[in-house]
């Protein structure tokens, strides 16, 4: 079966690089996802990237209680794009989008910011997270981050008993704009941090977050596991090396392929499932920029993602399956329901 609405592949008018649009559901209503930028072995590594994060989207949306579905757009830029380049292939993604009329609307994610979506905003109006002054509900990232440490309280209160965060200790693996930020916020409730990226300008200068190697941060004795960058993480090759309690983080896909949840299960590492805890940002953007509530409104649906998570991790405790499989039960239970109330 092919499982995706539509995708679209073309080569941008403007650019001339790779855009890549892929609609996975519409069932719940318009497809929502960020757009990543970013330089693969070949365009059909970024189609691949867009089939699986598009489809993680609907999950997302779904578990997350969102009236929409899931898409991505991959733009696949060759190492050391220009600006003109990158600001022609952004507006070739905004045309692609227009042409989908209202069926998909896009935001940010790896690779581009708030400013880029008033560049995408030149060529169609389906996209969140514009900055403020440009009408948008800004960067998505502090919502996302929020939302991650909603969650991290709900797993600790799960795992350890308590939801309070000072001297448990955690590694965060990857110091983007998510990353940083969930690092910030774990050091300011006094909580033990080590952190680590690829990209050692990223390196924090401040006492209270301890720098590492990736390699080490990921295999770091700690209680709790917070991917924050590229998804593929956890794979047979590295949860026999972990040595924390329990993991979860913002970063997409962390699972590089279904048997990895019951490696993790088996091993009693507690995962939290990706799609659950990195829905802060939709939850934001969606709801101050389509039902007109107000940030602080919008902080408190983000932090509903404890209770989500909470409610799945239950659940799976009770049934004795791994949370992947509790929430990939609910978001078809959600999706199903949906299908049938719209005849669809
Ligand atoms: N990258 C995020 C996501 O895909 C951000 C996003 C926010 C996307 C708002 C669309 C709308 O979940």
């Amino acid at each position: 079966m092919f499982p995706h609405q539509r995708v679209i592949v073309r080569r941008g008018p403007e650019s001339g690089l790779p855009i890549i649009v892929a609609i996975h559901s519409t069932t719940r209503g318009p497809a929502i996802g960020g757009c990543r930028m970013a330089t693969y072995p070949d365009w059909r590594d970024g189609l691949a990237d867009a089939l699986r994060l598009s489809a993680a989207m609907t999950v997302k949306c779904a578990l997350a209680g969102l009236p929409h579905g899931g898409g991505k757009t991959v733009i696949v830029i060759p190492p050391g794009t220009s600006e003109p380049a990158r600001t022609a292939a952004l507006h070739d993604a905004g045309t692609t989008i227009e042409e989908l009329g209202g069926a998909y609307a896009t935001g940010p994610d790896v690779g581009t910011g708030p400013d880029d979506m008033v560049v995408i905003g030149e060529r169609t109006d389906h996209v969140f997270c514009r900055p403020v002054e440009a009408g948008g509900s800004g960067d998505s990232s502090p919502a996302t981050a929020a939302g991650t440490v909603a969650a991290l309280r709900a797993l600790c209160e799960f795992r350890f008993g308590t939801p309070d965060l000072a001297r448990r200790s955690f590694a965060v693996l990857g110091l983007g704009r998510v990353g940083r930020r969930v690092a910030d916020l774990l050091a300011a409730a006094n909580a033990r941090v080590v952190a680590s990226d690829l990209d050692e300008s990223k390196r924090p200068h401040q006492d209270n977050i301890e720098w590492t190697d990736p390699d080490e941060c990921l295999r770091k004795e700690v209680d709790v596991l917070v991917p924050a960058a590229m998804g593929g993480l956890l794979n047979p090759a590295t949860i026999p090396t972990l040595r924390c309690k329990a993991i979860a983080g913002p970063a997409n896909n962390q699972l590089d392929q279904e048997g990895a949840a019951k490696l993790l299960h088996d091993r009693g590492i507690l995962w939290a499932p990706d799609a659950v805890v990195s829905a802060g940002g939709i939850i934001h953007a969606t709801a101050v920029e389509l039902r007109h509530k107000s940030p602080a409104e919008a902080l408190t649906l983000v932090g509903a993602i404890g209770d989500t998570l909470r409610a799945i991790l239950r659940a799976a405790a009770e049934a004795g399956i791994p949370p992947a499989e509790a929430a990939t039960a609910q978001a078809a239970t959600a999706q199903a329901a949906t299908a049938q109330a719209v005849g669809r």
